[in-house]
């Protein structure tokens, strides 16, 4: 099972992180010195996809134009002798190849999936969501991938979260495999603690095989009134097999306001131009506190 293409639903009106993304889509606020989105393509990238279709609204257009060459802008670095910030310009341009479908109507997560059913055709693809930003090793979606070829196998990726925070994911109900991978059975879309299936939510990133587009044809709306990718699942995890990957690495939800801000903080840290210098700011000023 080669899995070659991704799907980034990232048509989203971005109410949680509102004035900001009033007109600035919340994927291209910048988490550090690059755009959210750009991190996404990144891991798609670094776990071996080539294709990648963004699906977005109108109201992002801003999008693709970064995705694009800028002439204009590269002709004056180039003049400028800014090889650094030409060379980064056009690496944005040039890491995937992308594509675009707008959503057209704010359905849901499981409607905005099923808008790539033509771009996917009849290949298993990758499932990375805009908002959730992975710091790991090993690329998210290449454990993902890993893991759906040995177990042949669509997968969810899954992490433990207490109980009182179950309420903003979904929940998979799993049965020990191997190591870090679990069989899914069930899975409900934002339980109460008391309608959960485990304390595993899944986390932002699926490999999924086009059996999925029929069932999200056929899904009537669920949580919230939307089309659930969730329940879309729920339907495919009784059919056919389906593996939960209790994935490593640190999972941010950039699109809120506290998880925005912890990502800004750890990539700072990380980041050779800011490292060191934000570690002494918040060093002085934790004294201050
Ligand atoms: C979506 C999914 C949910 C998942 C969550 C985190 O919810 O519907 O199943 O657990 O992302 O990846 P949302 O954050 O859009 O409410």
């Amino acid at each position: 099972m080669k899995v070659r293409k991704a799907v980034i639903p990232a048509a989203g009106l971005g109410t949680r992180m509102l004035p900001a993304t009033k007109t600035v889509p919340k994927e291209m606020l910048p988490l550090v010195d690059k755009p959210v989105i750009q991190y996404i393509i990144e891991e798609a990238v670094a776990a071996g996809i080539e294709d990648i279709l963004i699906v977005t609204n109108r109201a992002k257009s801003a999008m693709d134009d970064y995705f694009d060459y800028y002439p204009e802008l590269e002709t004056r670095l180039n003049q400028a002798g800014k090889e650094k910030e030409l060379f980064e310009v056009r690496r944005a341009a040039d890491l995937a190849n992308i594509f675009y479908v707008r959503q057209k109507e704010t359905k849901g997560l499981g409607h905005a999936i099923w808008r790539a059913k033509r771009f996917v055709g009849d290949e298993p693809f990758a499932v990375l969501l805009g908002d959730d930003i992975m710091k790991a090793q090993v690329p998210v979606t290449r454990q993902l991938i890993d893991a759906a070829e040995t177990y042949s196998a669509s997968a969810v990726g899954v992490q433990y979260v207490a109980t009182e925070a179950i309420s903003k994911y979904s929940s998979v109900k799993v049965t020990p495999l191997e190591g870090r991978v679990f069989r899914v059975s069930d899975m409900n879309e934002k339980p109460t603690p008391e309608q959960m299936l485990s304390n595993y939510a899944i986390l932002g990133r699926y490999v999924l095989t086009p059996q999925i587009f029929d069932i999200l044809e056929n899904l009537t709306p669920g949580y919230g009134g939307e089309i659930q990718l969730t329940d879309g699942l729920q339907k495919l995890c009784h059919t056919a097999p389906m593996v939960a990957v209790d994935f490593e690495g640190r999972r941010y939800d950039t699109g809120n306001l506290r998880g925005f801000l912890e990502a800004t903080i750890d990539f700072a840290l990380d980041h050779p131009q800011t490292g060191d210098w934000l570690a002494q700011f918040i060093r002085s000023k934790a004294k201050s506190l």
